[in-house]
């Protein structure tokens, strides 16, 4: 298969984690005789500071005309500690959501069995944990218009939601939990709140379409209280713009790290493919950030384009590094390894590089390993 796929690697971390993902993929495309042509383009603080655009025209238009879009992070403190600022990097990830008509985020959520030990959270409570959150992307109080009076001393961002907006994401959710455990959870503040009443009723109607899937609906604040206290009760949980924001950084204490959580973003006819972690500016050029979400967000994108051989290497070689304790120090502070080092290990899995063979444990150290 041939496919053109737009790189925006964006800030902080974004590229040195998406390198790690491209190596996959090129490993992938070297064994199972692919061809994945990457384009690299700006996005985000690092667009703002080279073009005044966080989502330049040039960047909008390569995605448009791709297969596929592989995203790395987006942000920086200079905006987020200045709220007086009239551009943000995130304006661009969200312009690029609206503009690809990008209207589901999926997240799934299921630890490894090697980290089981690795999350704050108990064994027991985690253990055979794996639900997917089906996050609406195109509404709510993220879309809705945003206003700050002349004197600057009150604002308002409107909440809104159209039936049409619900349906499509509700729709692509029942599906799925039709191929899995048959269960859809929405997540939603209809006490409150009148679009939850517009997503009740509607998501309701809808589920009678759906027979063979169980329905129920939680309140987000008690939601937050169940990804924590009995995680395995969820299969498919479904919620607006925000609550799935939210509560995928929460679930993602349930994987052990942030970094290990990847997504991918569906509109009608494009797709976009990105970790849920954000930039991590600290950490940038460390070699210590964790490039695994990145790696499965590369390995989602196989799957989305069917395939799935190539998707199941991906995580397998993930597997292995974990089971090898390749990782980086987010997953265990006494570890030798970074960002690099994950990678490799995990393209030379892909590309069944005979040294893996002889992996010694012991005389892996950065500089001196066989996969370095
Ligand atoms: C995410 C991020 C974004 C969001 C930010 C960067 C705008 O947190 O994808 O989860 O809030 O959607
Ligand atoms: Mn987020």
């Amino acid at each position: 298969m041939d496919l053109k796929i737009a790189v925006l690697s964006g800030d902080g971390i974004g590229p040195e984690v998406i390198l790690q993902a491209k190596k996959a993929l090129n490993a992938i495309g070297e064994v199972y005789n692919h061809e994945f042509v990457f384009e690299d383009a700006l996005v985000g603080a690092v667009a703002i500071d080279q073009t005044g655009n966080p989502l330049p025209n040039q960047t909008l238009n390569l995605c448009l005309n791709t297969d596929a879009v592989l995203f790395g992070a987006i942000g920086h403190p200079k905006y987020d500690n200045n709220p007086d600022a009239k551009v943000r990097p995130e304006q661009g990830l969200l312009k690029l959501r609206n503009e690809l008509g990008l209207f589901a985020n999926i997240r799934p959520i299921k630890p490894y069995q090697a980290l089981l030990d690795a999350s704050p959270l108990k064994r027991e409570v985690i253990e055979g944990v794996d639900f997917v959150i089906y996050r609406e992307l195109s509404g709510g109080v993220y879309i809705g218009e945003k206003k700050l009076n002349e004197a600057g001393t009150a604002a308002s961002d409107s909440y809104e939601y159209s039936e049409e907006q619900i349906s499509r994401i509700t729709h692509l959710a029942f599906k799925a939990a039709q191929k899995r455990r048959k269960k859809v959870t929405m997540v939603d503040k209809a006490n409150v709140l009148e679009t939850s009443r517009l997503w009740r009723r509607l998501v309701q109607k809808i589920g009678e379409s759906y027979p063979d899937v169980a329905l129920n609906f939680l309140f987000v604040d008690n939601a937050a209280k169940q990804i924590i206290l009995n995680p395995r009760q969820f299969d498919v949980i479904l919620t607006e713009n925000m609550f799935g924001d939210i509560l995928s950084d929460e679930a993602s204490v349930i994987a052990s790290s942030i970094g290990l959580l990847a997504s991918e973003s569906l509109g009608h006819n494009k797709a976009l493919f990105e970790p849920i972690h954000g930039s991590y500016i600290e950490a940038t050029g460390k070699n210590i950030a964790n490039p695994i979400a990145s790696i499965l967000s590369a390995a989602m994108l196989l799957e989305f384009f069917g395939l799935i051989n190539e998707a199941n290497k991906v995580y397998e070689a993930v597997e292995k590094a974990f089971e090898h304790k390749i990782v980086t120090t987010d997953l265990n502070s006494f570890s030798k390894f970074g960002t690099n080092e994950v990678g490799d290990f995990i393209s030379n899995f892909i590309l069944s590089k005979d040294d893996l063979l002889y992996f010694n444990n012991d005389n892996v150290h950065i500089g001196q390993s066989t996969i370095v």
